[in-house]
């Protein structure tokens, strides 16, 4: 059995998954192993969609629909920008340049291929080939320490996932077209979708996947103070 700090080092973001189906019930033994995930007050304020066949395509149809009118293969940012503050600063802005420059490179995909990047980018919209896709989502009106638990229900899942054989890539990029999304689901005008999740068999040949990203030293993000 995987340890539980062999799994939190072993969790990648896969961006190349298999065909390979994932059925019901294992969405549905992830499902009930994540929401032991805690929440402040146990408010669980999370709520998920899962989508797989035809509601999968029906979703990439969305997002494609949204490439289409934007035009140039970059979706119209809709609602308020939920992922990075303008202009990050450092050590921030280095950290995001360097892990897509790694990631570019391992794929062959050169700095000036605008094309190819784009591309990329828009595989985040076919869930990266994935047979499932999850959509996480929180009540607009609950506050900061609440997305911070939703955050909690993610990892806890990606873990379970892995314990489990499957691989999954967090994917913010839904969050281009959260409205779009939101109107495609009927969903209440208080929920708001946040982020969503690729779920499947990594395929193991795919060069993309072979990203390790990099981590801070402990010096340098903790201070460990009266030992
Ligand atoms: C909440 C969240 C959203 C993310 N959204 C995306 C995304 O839209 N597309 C993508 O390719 N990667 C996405 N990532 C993956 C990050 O780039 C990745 O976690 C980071 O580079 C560290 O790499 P690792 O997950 O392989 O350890 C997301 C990660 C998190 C935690």
């Amino acid at each position: 059995m995987l340890s539980v700090s062999t799994a939190i080092r072993q969790r990648i973001s896969v961006r190349q998954f298999l065909a390979t189906p994932v059925s019901e019930a294992q969405v549905r033994a992830l499902l009930d192993t994540a929401r032991w995930a805690p929440s402040g007050g146990n408010l669980q304020p999370w709520k998920i969609i899962a989508v797989a066949g035809a509601e999968r395509e029906a979703v990439i149809a969305v997002a494609r629909a949204e490439l289409a009118r934007s035009g140039d293969g970059v979706p119209r940012e809709q609602g308020s920008d939920l992922v990075y503050p303008p202009k990050l600063w450092e050590p921030y802005r280095s950290r995001r340049f360097q892990v897509g420059e790694d990631m570019y490179a391992l794929m062959g995909i050169a700095r000036e291929d605008r094309a190819a990047r784009l591309a990329h980018v828009a595989r985040n919209f076919e869930f990266f080939g994935a047979p499932v896709g999850l959509f996480f989502v929180i009540d607009r009106r609950m506050g900061r320490a609440q997305w911070a638990h939703l955050g909690m229900f993610m990892q806890t899942l990606a873990l379970a996932a892995l314990e489990m054989g499957l691989g999954t890539c967090m994917q913010e990029f839904w969050g281009t077209i959260r409205e779009s999304l939101h109107r495609h689901f009927a969903l209440p005008e208080t929920d708001l979708i946040y982020c969503g999740m690729s779920l499947g068999h990594a395929d193991p040949r795919a060069p993309v996947n072979a990203l390790r990203s990099a981590r801070a030293p402990v010096d340098e993000f903790a201070s460990l103070r009266g030992f």
